[in-house]
């Protein structure tokens, strides 16, 4: 039973507007959806990289990483799935709140689920940038990185995205980069042309 009635927000008196104008940048969310081995991770860290080197504030939420902790208790349900994107989909506002780009690189396979997050951030006035990491699975099956996909083959694991369950596609996301057809420094630059372009980077 949700107590959230007994629960007044508290307005703080640091604003978003104090801290993008410290970080010289908007906060927003940078959100990256693809099959598992199809670069979203190998991307978003050369996008960190560069903004690094502008002196941004950004950060990045990595779904192999978040589900050591915050999420340790989901597994690949559809249930838990949904689960596990709402609830980083609530972080990554937070973060973007705080004048952060901040990275979310999770399969996230439904768009349903997708939508959600995105709904969350526009809400509270974000920018929510879905970037969809497009490589076929057979190129993901071939790089098999963790040996998940072979271990999926054989029985072992159940549920494994693009196998026995479904990767629902972006229909119209803010940007598609094909990670089997050019290098990851490249569609880097492609991102940060983005933050550009939606003037979160001035
Ligand atoms: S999501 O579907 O709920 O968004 P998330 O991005 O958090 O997934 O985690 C995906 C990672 O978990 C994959 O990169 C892979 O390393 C691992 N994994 C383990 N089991 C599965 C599975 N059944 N399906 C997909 N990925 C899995």
């Amino acid at each position: 039973m949700s107590e959230e009635k007994n629960i007044v927000w508290h307005k703080q008196s640091v604003g978003r507007p104090e801290r993008e104008a410290k970080n010289g940048h908007k906060g927003c969310v940078l959100w990256y959806t693809g099959l598992s081995g199809s670069g979203k991770s190998t991307l978003a860290n050369e996008v960190e990289k560069r903004l690094l080197d502008l002196g941004a504030q950004s950060y990045l939420l990595d779904g192999d990483n978040v589900r050591h902790g915050l999420n340790s208790d989901l597994g690949f349900t559809k249930e838990d799935r949904e689960e596990n994107i709402r609830r980083i989909g609530e972080v990554a506002k937070l973060f973007a709140d705080s004048g952060t780009i901040i990275g979310v690189a999770f399969i996230s396979p439904y768009r349903a689920d997708r939508k959600k997050a995105r709904d969350i951030a526009e809400r509270s006035g974000l920018d929510f940038l879905e970037i969809y990491v497009k490589c076929p699975l057979s190129v993901c099956e071939k790089r098999d990185p963790k040996g998940l996909y072979k271990k999926a083959r054989s029985g072992e694991i159940k549920n494994f995205t693009g196998l026995d369950a479904p990767y629902e596609e972006p229909i119209d996301c803010e940007l598609t980069l094909v990670s089997s057809e050019a290098a990851p420094e490249e569609l880097a630059e492609k991102v940060i042309g983005l933050l550009k372009q939606k003037h979160i980077l001035l």
